[in-house]
């Protein structure tokens, strides 16, 4: 057993499709592992919710004992197990949750369950110091998520996106183009040979709207449109390059203009990005570029703890169970779980 600094906690990851899980003590990083099941759901274009969950049964398992092995520790050292409950796909969940009951049961260690955006917004913590407060764009596959974060573990959400997330669109805009699944990194690529100025004119959704909310699937059908040669562009396809740059360029500058108004109305101290889509280097340049701008230091989710870890779900539960924070065994999945709402998370919104 880590004595009362000194905390062992195994950290679980399969809200969507990657299997991952991480032993951390305090801040240092003792083992961790990522399945990623990109070549199971390549053929269908997208997570098959059934597909993954049998996955994270079939992996789970070896996945902690390769972990165990690379930490030098015995199970029976370990002080807590965290897994994400939420939010994700619920048998995706479901199979994380059951899995770490097992081990928490079994070694008779508490149980930590753990909000899955707030994991993403706490991975930023592993890139450097916070300052508070902050205001934090949480991009992945399933979230667009921007907050005020007025410390670890006290959220409001200011603006998220009211159909797409923006890793969806990625991946979306990335299919109509026939590239594979995810998306992301093939269209960071496409992108990145069209030189700058050749790129093809997208519409800003909602940039003009005087709120910070987001919007992406009308550009994915103007997205569509151009590729096949409807609307403007003289009924010509669009070249694919340069399809791929316009769009990026559309969605970062509307990302990073609704970040820096957030950090000017909250008068911020700083500006954090994570999530999956944080890896693209088109997104990192044009923030570190805006908070520079505003003079504000930028907080970054390191490039490999940008995608779903076990590194983020261990590091949060780290925090979390120095607070005291223990769940029972009767702890819940909850696919639809949000950040920084009221009627969100129990804990999450902490008045001051
Ligand atoms: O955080 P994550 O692993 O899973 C969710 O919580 O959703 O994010 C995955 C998303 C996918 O949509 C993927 O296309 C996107 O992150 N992504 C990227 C890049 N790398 C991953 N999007 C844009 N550029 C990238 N380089
Ligand atoms: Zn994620």
């Amino acid at each position: 057993m880590g004595d009362g600094t000194r905390a062992w906690i195994l950290g679980i990851e399969t809200s969507c499709d990657e299997t991952a899980a991480a032993i951390v003590e305090g801040d240092r990083v003792l083992a961790e592992s990522v399945a990623s099941q990109d070549e199971v759901h390549r053929p269908y274009g997208g997570v098959v919710p059934e597909l993954a969950s049998r996955r994270h049964l079939a992996l789970l398992g070896p996945l902690v004992r390769g972990c165990l092995r690379r930490s030098g520790l015995d199970a029976g050292m370990l002080d807590a197990v965290a897994v994400t409950r939420g939010p994700g796909l619920a048998g995706c969940l479901l199979a994380g949750v059951g899995f770490a009951k097992g081990v928490a049961c079994g070694l008779g260690i508490p149980l930590i369950g753990v909000n899955h955006i707030e994991a993403h917004l706490f991975s930023c913590s592993l890139g450097g110091r916070a300052v508070f407060p902050a205001v934090a764009l949480v991009v992945s596959g399933g979230h667009t998520a921007l907050l005020l974060v007025r410390g670890w573990g006290d959220y409001r959400l200011l603006g998220r996106t009211l159909d797409d997330a923006v890793g969806e669109a990625y991946d979306k805009v990335a299919s109509m183009m026939g590239l594979p699944f995810p998306g992301g990194p093939a269209i960071e690529e496409r992108a990145a040979r069209c030189p700058p100025g050749a790129s093809v004119r997208f519409p800003r959704p909602l940039l003009a709207s005087g709120d910070l909310q987001f919007s992406f699937s009308g550009l994915k059908t103007a997205v569509r449109y151009r590729l096949e040669g409807r609307g403007s562009g003289g009924g010509r396809p669009a070249e694919p390059d340069a399809v791929a740059r316009g769009f990026q360029e559309a969605v970062v500058e509307v990302l990073l203009a609704k970040s820096l108004e957030a950090a000017r109305r909250t008068r911020a101290r700083c500006l954090m990005l994570a999530g999956g889509v944080a890896r693209n280097g088109f997104l990192r340049g044009a923030f570190e570029r805006g908070a520079r701008g505003l003079g504000l230091p930028l907080l970054c989710a390191p490039e490999r703890y940008c995608t779903d870890n076990g590194v983020m779900v261990a590091a949060l539960a780290v925090r979390l169970f120095r607070e005291g924070r223990r769940d029972d065994l009767a702890l819940d999945i909850d696919p639809g779980l949000r950040l920084g709402e009221p009627g969100g998370e129990e804990g999450c919104i902490r008045p001051r």
